[in-house]
């Protein structure tokens, strides 16, 4: 998804835009862009990443004005091009010097194309946001906070939105409708973007816009309404994250820290709500719906992507720890079934974003059909934690790298807490629970003991990292991990992989297996460990290299493998959380020794806010 940045203020806005835009380029880097008003309009567009806007601006006088717009996309409608690139303009033969930067989908774009071609524009792009510029140009009558009040509701579909018009050079207009906008509040400036990351350096003080709100900022004050002017008064808050938490530090890569910072964001998640000596599992966002969540029936569990494998693992849970009837689901597909969904059913909606359009539709589909709808999600006064009836956040902070890591683990952690907490108002004794607590309290110190390994990891991972085609196995809690660790690899080093059940191999993805492939097998001790070492064997006697993630202490293991990546012994319910980190770390190497950019895989974002 794009991001977007805006500024009004006494500042000169260049810098800050661009800064902000590098701060937001993790939601789309396929071009970039930046209007600023210096007595007129100045634009510049650039295919690809923000440093080409930079290099086109940096050293131009002409953009030294203290209001502007910028932009840095993840095409959708037009392929990556500097004339699909934002700004969009109004119709620049009949125009006012309208520009926008937009992040959504505008769906009934052709519409409104072809009635603004009848009355006479002509467009120089293939975009849905270009539409929209024109038909704010079309409205306006000197007036830029109506013409865009008035424009806004002729569309639909998801919208943020910043725009600015050379005729009211003190003015910058924004507004929202599913995708995320913050407005930073500061001394005689707004700074106006998707998340804090491109807030945060310059004020801590923000409110988020409602959906279906617009904004009109000059230097010295603000007005908020609906489109249909109806006014409102939002609620400052202050910013949560602070400016150290979205940098790099000593790291290469916002992924590697992302994974080194899993031990003491596990601690966070955890930190306050549990009571392994009490046997109990306090979650204030349930307060409200304890009751409910006692006589509930059926467990929902919504997500895509590396969320939805969170959601895999919290079905195993939900029905092992609770003994509660649970599904799982694509949030995409159930969106669009007509799903069954009876009484007491409680729909839990996992995402990082919270902003994921797929999984907030999925929420909202749920809860018309009469699902308790409850989200485990990381970014706070996100969409989907507001559409939602209660919830429980992540709280491992700004998660930067496109490759989710440490989400993931504060997403198991989340769904481990709820399904015990389920569990222990359903069949779930109090010395099972307590053992499950302290075991749990152990896993940040276990994921250092991991973390420890990366040099062995590297070397296993240079051993196989030529090779195009990879399986990965596992059975039980282990089968989502395997699907995770397929995912990484994937989505960051482009090398081809498949994560299945361990036992679903022989029926067929068997054939793919050639001398020396790559096969990752999860294989700790546990309920199939037996099971998991005859499907090892089956792989070797087909010439496949076997990576195996294994048990400390757990010597057998090396007759079955190639190579061995040991982690320490934890309840079977708890594995996940250990055995996923050799496999954030096998991918992170892969892509690094194969010279990929690991934060910014290619065609990726890391919320995707369309359907
Ligand atoms: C994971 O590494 C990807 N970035 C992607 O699959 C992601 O998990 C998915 O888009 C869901 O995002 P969410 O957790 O923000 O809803």
């Amino acid at each position: 998804m794009c991001g977007i940045v805006a500024y009004i203020g006494t500042k000169p806005a260049k810098d800050l835009l661009l800064e902000g835009l590098k701060r937001l380029e993790y939601r789309g880097y396929d071009s970039a862009g930046i209007a600023i008003i210096n007595g007129g309009l100045k634009v510049a567009r650039t295919i690809g990443r923000v440093a080409g806007l930079e290099a086109l601006v940096e050293n131009d006088a002409d953009f030294d004005g203290s209001i502007g717009i910028a932009h840095t996309r993840w095409a959708t409608h037009g392929e990556p091009s500097e004339r699909n690139a934002h700004p969009h303009s109004d119709d620049l033969k009949q125009g006012y010097g309208i520009r926008v930067v937009h992040n959504g989908i505008i769906e009934n774009y052709a519409t409104l194309k072809q009635y603004l071609q009848e009355k006479g524009h002509s467009f120089t792009s293939d975009t849905d946001t270009e539409v929209l510029a024109h038909l704010i140009g079309e409205l306006y009558d000197g007036n830029l906070e109506t013409a865009v009040q008035s424009a806004l509701r002729e569309v639909t579909g998801a919208y943020a939105i910043a725009v600015i018009c050379e005729k009211e050079p003190d003015v910058l207009v924004v507004a929202r409708k599913g995708s995320p906008l913050i407005v930073g509040v500061g001394q005689d400036e707004y700074v106006v973007a998707s998340d804090s990351s491109a807030i945060v350096a310059h004020t801590t003080q923000a409110f988020l816009l409602d959906n279906e709100t617009v904004a009109r900022l000059t230097r010295d004050s603000f007005r908020t309404t609906t489109v249909d002017n109806v006014e409102l008064t939002p609620e400052i808050k202050e910013l949560e994250y602070s400016l150290e938490q979205i940098e790099l530090g000593d790291f290469e890569h916002f992924m590697l820290k992302e994974i080194h910072e899993q031990p003491n964001t596990l601690r966070t998640c955890m930190q306050g709500r549990i009571d392994a000596a009490g046997s109990k599992i306090v979650l204030g966002g349930l307060a409200d719906h304890s009751d409910e969540l006692t006589q509930i029936q059926r467990v929902l569990l919504l997500g895509q992507g590396t969320a939805l494998h969170a959601a895999m693992i919290g079905e195993y849970l939900f029905e092992g720890l609770a003994g509660v009837p649970t599904e799982v689901e694509f949030a995409s597909e159930f969106r669009y079934r007509n799903p069954i969904v009876e009484e007491r059913t409680v729909a839990i909606a996992v995402s990082q974003s919270g902003e994921t359009a797929d999984t907030l539709a999925a929420v909202q589909e749920a809860k018309r059909r009469g699902a308790i709808t409850l989200g485990a999600v990381n970014v706070v006064g996100s969409s989907i934690a507001r559409e939602t009836d209660a919830g429980v956040y992540l709280r491992v902070g700004p998660e930067i790298g496109v490759a989710s890591t440490k989400a993931f683990i504060g997403q198991v952690a989340v769904l481990t807490m709820l399904a015990a907490y389920i569990g222990r108002r359903h069949h779930l004794g109090r010395d099972e629970m307590s053992d499950l607590m302290y075991a749990f309290e152990e896993i940040p110190s276990h994921i250092e003991t991991i973390l420890a390994q990366s040099e062995h990891i590297h070397k296993v991972t240079k051993g196989v990292v030529n090779r195009d085609n990879w399986l990965f196995l596992g059975r039980g809690t282990n089968y989502p991990v395997a699907l995770e660790g397929a995912l990484k690899l994937k989505e960051i080093s482009y090398i081809h992989a498949e994560g299945m059940p361990a036992a679903e191999m022989k029926h067929g993805p068997i054939a793919l297996i050639d001398k020396g492939m790559p096969v990752v097998v999860v294989a700790t001790k546990g309920s199939q460990y037996e099971k998991v070492i005859g499907n090892m064997e089956e792989v070797r006697s087909r010439g496949g290299h076997v990576i195996a993630i294994a048990t400390e202490g757990d010597e057998n293991i090396h007759k079955h493998c190639n190579d061995a990546i040991f982690v320490p012994d934890v309840p079977e319910p708890l594995q996940p959380l250990v055995t996923v980190v050799p496999l954030q770390l096998i991918a992170y190497h892969a892509a690094v020794l194969r010279g990929k950019d690991v934060d910014k895989p290619r065609n990726l974002a890391k919320s995707v806010t369309v359907e």
